[in-house]
């Protein structure tokens, strides 16, 4: 498959089976998502794996965050559940002159992006989740994020379930979002 085709192929999975790549599997496509461009080369970003129980902390630390209780806080603290794997993308700002931390943001959600792109390409299910309480207190404790790093969200990832196969992309007429100067 050409790489055109791969890019307008791929599709949000929000269902997805409870295989996951391991994380050597892993290592290949995200040593690939890293050549994205990066300016002065900072390396602003890093994943994390979440796996397992890691997956109904992050729940609790939403409930935290939400300050719901009973069903609503169940059914929000399930939301991590949805996938075997979930890649916390941390954007790390960098100390710099030239690069802002807006570029290095772009940059860290450029590899997020490539990253969505070659697990889907390597025949996994994929949606870049975010959510009301992404950058809350108690979702940064439970990463342990430091001072300089924010999260982007997470690449929930998993077998691609035929039954929840998204339709195919209807064409997109890009025509107005282009002009010239
Ligand atoms: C930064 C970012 C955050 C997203 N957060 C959510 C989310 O919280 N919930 C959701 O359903 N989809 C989320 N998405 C996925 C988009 O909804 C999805 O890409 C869009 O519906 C288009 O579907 P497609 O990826 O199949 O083209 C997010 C995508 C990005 C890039």
């Amino acid at each position: 498959m050409t790489l055109l085709g791969a890019v307008t192929r791929r599709r949000s999975y929000p269902r997805v089976t409870a295989d996951a790549p391991s994380h050597d599997e892993l290592l290949p496509l995200i040593e690939a998502a890293a050549t994205a461009p990066d300016h002065a080369s900072l390396q602003p970003w890093r994943i994390i794996e979440l796996r397992g129980d890691a997956r109904s902390r992050l729940g609790d630390a939403l409930v935290d965050a939400s300050g719901l209780l009973g069903e609503d806080a169940e059914r929000l603290a399930a939301k991590p559940l949805r996938a075997p794997l979930l890649l916390a993308i941390v954007a790390v700002r960098k100390p710099s002159f030239k690069v802002h931390e807006w570029e290095q943001d772009a940059a860290a959600a450029g590899i997020a992006h490539l990253l969505a792109l070659l697990l889907d390409d390597a025949g996994w299910g994929v949606m870049w989740r975010t959510g009301g309480h992404t950058r809350s207190d108690a979702v940064r404790r439970m990463h342990k994020l430091a001072d300089n790093e924010e999260l982007l969200g997470w690449l929930y990832v998993g077998g691609k379930l035929e039954s929840s196969k998204p339709d195919a992309r209807k064409n997109l007429d890009v025509s107005a979002m282009i002009t010239s100067l």
